[in-house]
């Protein structure tokens, strides 16, 4: 059965998988789940600050930086151009999933992806300390300075790689660049390691190294489909997210075709991925977060604990607001509601519907900022069953039913299919 309302168009051979809420909503459990039908899988954007976990059968994996497709034989694997993208977690992760007897061979990067270097790791660890109580809580990654050496002309790309003289020298020149904002620190990479470790890896990498544009334009033209697969998730949208509490790169599906380069009109449908339930890791606005024992009830049902620095995240209800924006923003086609067995066992269950000001007048997405925000619940009788083993959503009970109807009707998107359990079988259609 299809989990889709319409088939797929030829014309337009890209689907686009997105989280909707702030990251960790099980893309990567929902990818793996639809990447047999699909030729390649293509991360486009966000680095190894991501962290997606599968599990099928016994095997289970936390990929960061590897797109979710993996354990599906035979599809190809693109890190693709708008990401950046660690050598050393990159060459760990194919280690890794060499010994579990995948074909590597299969997974390649974009020539044009940004390298991230342990200076940039070492410098939003930095930023995040002089932040003080206002820090991001940042994955400690280098994520945003190897952005911000993108957009500052100042990035080393994987095409680099292929060409050690050069390499040195914009190494070099990164590195004098940020020479100022190190001063005073302990613990600077030095010139010649960052040097060294990079020609080191260079030799095992470039292997993997990809002309994108080719690649993905080559595939259509042989009738291949490709699923576009998104980090993180809407709300930590560099530009439409709770700046500046934000990840630093285009997560909504638009960023699927600046960070793979492909045009709009090749891309058919777009699939939100959602939790029941809220969660977000690091600081910033969350109005529907649970500061109660019902939070930390959803925390240990949902092993809410991030795959990445291990951290709890903040648990709360179902924010509609924001999945109606998120809707927009990424011209959603359809969801997959995901964790829908951890709210077993809760009495009732609550979806946030609504925003008021500290004065009481309503408002939207735009009030979420408000220190004085109130959110409107409405809570629905919940279900006392296990429902892991249910592969039907009318097999599921009834108040089950009705909140996954309800949540579709809130966002204003149909739900194509439930999750029930991590396990790559364990879905509801
Ligand atoms: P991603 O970053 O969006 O890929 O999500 P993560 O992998 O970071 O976090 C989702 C977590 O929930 C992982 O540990 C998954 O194994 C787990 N998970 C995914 N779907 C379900 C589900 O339906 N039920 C339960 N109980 N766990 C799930
Ligand atoms: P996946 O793909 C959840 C959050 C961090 C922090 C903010 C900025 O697994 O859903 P960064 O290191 O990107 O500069 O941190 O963004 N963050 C995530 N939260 N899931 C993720 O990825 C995340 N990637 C970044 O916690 O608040
Ligand atoms: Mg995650």
């Amino acid at each position: 059965m299809s989990m889709f309302p319409a088939p797929p168009d030829p014309r337009r051979p890209v689907d686009i998988c997105v989280g909707i809420q702030w990251g960790d909503e099980g893309k990567g459990r929902v990818v793996d789940l639809l990447a047999r039908d699909y030729g390649i899988i293509a991360r486009f954007g966000g680095g190894d600050n991501a962290g997606h976990s599968i599990e099928v059968g016994d095997t289970k994996l936390a990929l960061h930086i590897v797109p979710s497709g993996v354990l599906v034989e035979g599809t190809k694997l693109l890190i693709g151009a708008g990401t950046v993208v660690s050598l050393r977690g990159l060459a760990d992760e194919l280690d890794t999933l060499a010994k579990l007897g995948v074909d590597v061979s299969r997974i390649v990067v974009s020539s044009r992806a940004h390298i991230v270097f342990p200076y940039h790791a070492a410098l939003d660890k930095l930023l995040e300390k002089q932040r003080g109580g206002g820090a991001i809580g940042t994955t400690g990654r280098g994520i945003g300075p190897a952005y911000v050496d993108r957009v500052g002309r100042l990035g080393i790309t994987f095409g680099d790689l292929a060409k050690p003289e050069g390499l040195a020298s914009k190494i070099r020149q990164a590195l004098i660049a940020r020479e100022p904002l190190f001063a005073g620190a302990d613990d600077v990479p030095r010139e010649e390691d960052v040097v060294a470790e990079a020609l080191a890896y260079a030799e095992r990498i470039i292997p993997h190294v990809v002309d994108d544009v080719a690649f993905l334009h080559d595939a259509f033209a042989r009738g291949e489909r490709v699923l576009a697969e998104g980090a993180q998730g809407t709300m930590l949208d560099v530009t439409y997210g709770t700046y500046p509490f934000v990840t630093s790169s285009s997560t909504v599906a638009g960023g699927a075709c600046t960070g793979l380069g492909i045009g709009p009109t090749t891309v058919g449908r777009v699939i939100g991925v959602a939790k029941a339930y809220c969660t977000r890791v690091g600081g910033g606005p969350f109005p529907s977060e649970l500061l109660d024992e019902r939070g930390e009830r959803l925390r240990a049902q949902g092993r809410e604990f991030g795959v990445t620095t291990g951290r709890p995240r903040r648990c709360g209800w179902y924010d509609a607001v924001a999945a109606r924006y998120a809707a927009q923003l990424n011209g959603l086609d359809t969801i997959v509601i995901t964790k829908l067995d951890v709210l077993s066992g809760f009495e009732r269950v609550g979806i946030v519907t609504g925003y008021r000001r500290g004065d009481g007048t309503p408002c939207g997405i735009e009030g979420m900022t408000d220190p004085d925000l109130r959110v409107e619940v409405e809570e629905h009788p919940g279900w006392a069953e296990n429902i892991r083993g249910v592969r039907r959503i009318a097999d599921l009970p009834a108040s089950a039913r009705a909140l996954l109807d309800r949540l579709a009707a809130v966002t204003g998107v149909p739900v194509a299919a439930a999750s029930v359990g991590p396990e790559r079988s364990a879905l509801a259609v």
